[in-house]
């Protein structure tokens, strides 16, 4: 139930952030709302969706998906920091009103998840619009690919192009009408300059990251010839990549044209498609602040024995922690009879944490 409401949470900042946030604090739980009724409330409220709403009700579906998809891992992207990623709605709500370096990670990853899960549904036969591409490229492309270990050598090195390609074209075209076309009353220019930027970036990684796999043909495995296609990286692949670029992300003003995009600070990195970039540092998330979207670390789980990011010394903001014994019941001696059934016992299991205070 939790999760539906988080993917309808952001169905909504997905279509339009300023709205969604109006939708929300006036009408209360607008958030157990099916993509059909979405569409009937962005058609309500006169957004620029409301025509993609209608017109495609089932890419609604697997955008929905996608953002389920990229904020199960952001969490876990940043489950070791002092902003979670938490899907508690005013927090996120207010992380994307902002414009810090963990709004861009979160726009990033949202415009990439998009891409994926519609990609996805194209793959798997689900959308009427899309399906499995044949890839296009020279045998040099090829040796190149061959030389990086990524295609299996044969033996007299015939291969072609075949099986079930990610069409990932198709996915990014979706993102960008799905998730770039926001309104922008509501946010100065440079703002959604960036968002856009962003968004971009993260679309980027799914693009970039593509991967060849094959298979052998001929008898008795003699992989004669091999037909190969493109896939997505998988997800948990994005979100590392993005997660290199959240902590390289560059900050920027804007320049005097109002169009561009300019990095300040002392040690200048290029900007480059792929950098995530925000306008403000970030507060340091340590106590409960309503305005900026923190929930504070009081009550984390953390790791009183090591240094570094998920340490106690690290998660906890010098306020100390307290060791705790949980107890909870868990499966235990499974025994796995024949077939297929695993039988275990439950036990009583008593497990040592540090809790931030
Ligand atoms: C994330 O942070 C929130 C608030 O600080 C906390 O309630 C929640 O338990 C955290 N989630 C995880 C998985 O650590
Ligand atoms: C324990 O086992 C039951 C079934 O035997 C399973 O449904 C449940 O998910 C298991 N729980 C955990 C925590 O592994
Ligand atoms: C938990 O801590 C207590 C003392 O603080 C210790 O006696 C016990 O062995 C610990 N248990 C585990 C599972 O580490």
């Amino acid at each position: 139930m939790l999760l539906r409401q988080i993917h309808l949470i952001l169905v909504f900042i997905l279509l339009d952030p300023v709205n969604i946030f109006r939708l929300w604090w006036l009408k209360g739980n607008p958030l157990l709302m099916d993509p059909n009724s979405i569409c009937r409330k962005t058609r309500r409220l006169g957004l620029r969706q409301a025509e993609l709403c209608q017109s495609q009700p089932e890419i609604v579906h697997e955008v929905a998906k996608g953002a389920r998809l990229a904020i199960r891992e952001c969490q876990h992207q940043l489950r070791l920091h002092h902003w979670n990623c938490t899907s508690q709605r005013k927090s996120l709500g207010k992380i994307l009103q902002q414009d810090i370096r963990e709004t861009a990670f979160v726009n990033a990853i949202t415009a990439a998840g998009v891409v994926h899960a519609v990609t996805q549904a194209c793959s798997q036969g689900e959308l009427l619009q899309c399906g499995c591409v044949t890839a296009h490229g020279s045998p040099a492309d090829a040796l190149a690919l061959e030389r990086h270990g990524q295609v299996p050598k044969t033996q007299d090195g015939r291969w072609e192009w075949g099986g079930c390609g990610d069409d990932v074209d198709f996915g990014y075209e979706k993102s960008r009408q799905f998730v770039d076309s926001r309104r922008r009353r509501g946010k100065s220019d440079i703002r959604t300059l960036i968002d856009l930027h962003n968004n971009e970036a993260g679309r980027l990684v799914v693009k970039n990251n593509m991967r060849m796999e094959c298979k052998c043909h001929g008898l008795s495995g003699s992989c004669s010839l091999r037909s190969c296609w493109r896939k997505m990286p998988l997800f948990r692949e994005v979100g590392n990549h993005l997660m290199q670029s959240f902590r390289t992300a560059v900050r920027v003003m804007g320049g005097n044209d109002g169009k561009s995009l300019i990095p300040v600070g002392d040690d200048i990195t290029p900007l480059d498609a792929s950098s995530l970039i925000y306008s403000a540092e970030s507060p340091d998330f340590c106590l409960a602040n309503r305005r900026a979207g923190s929930d504070g670390t009081r009550g984390r789980l953390c790791s009183s024995s090591e240094t570094g990011p998920g340490s106690c010394q690290s998660l906890c903001c010098g306020r100390g922690h307290a060791d705790q014994t949980l107890e909870y019941e868990d499966n235990c001696t499974c025994q796995f009879h024949w077939c297929c059934v695993v039988q275990c016992q439950r036990c009583t299991v008593k497990k040592n944490v540090s809790i931030c205070l």
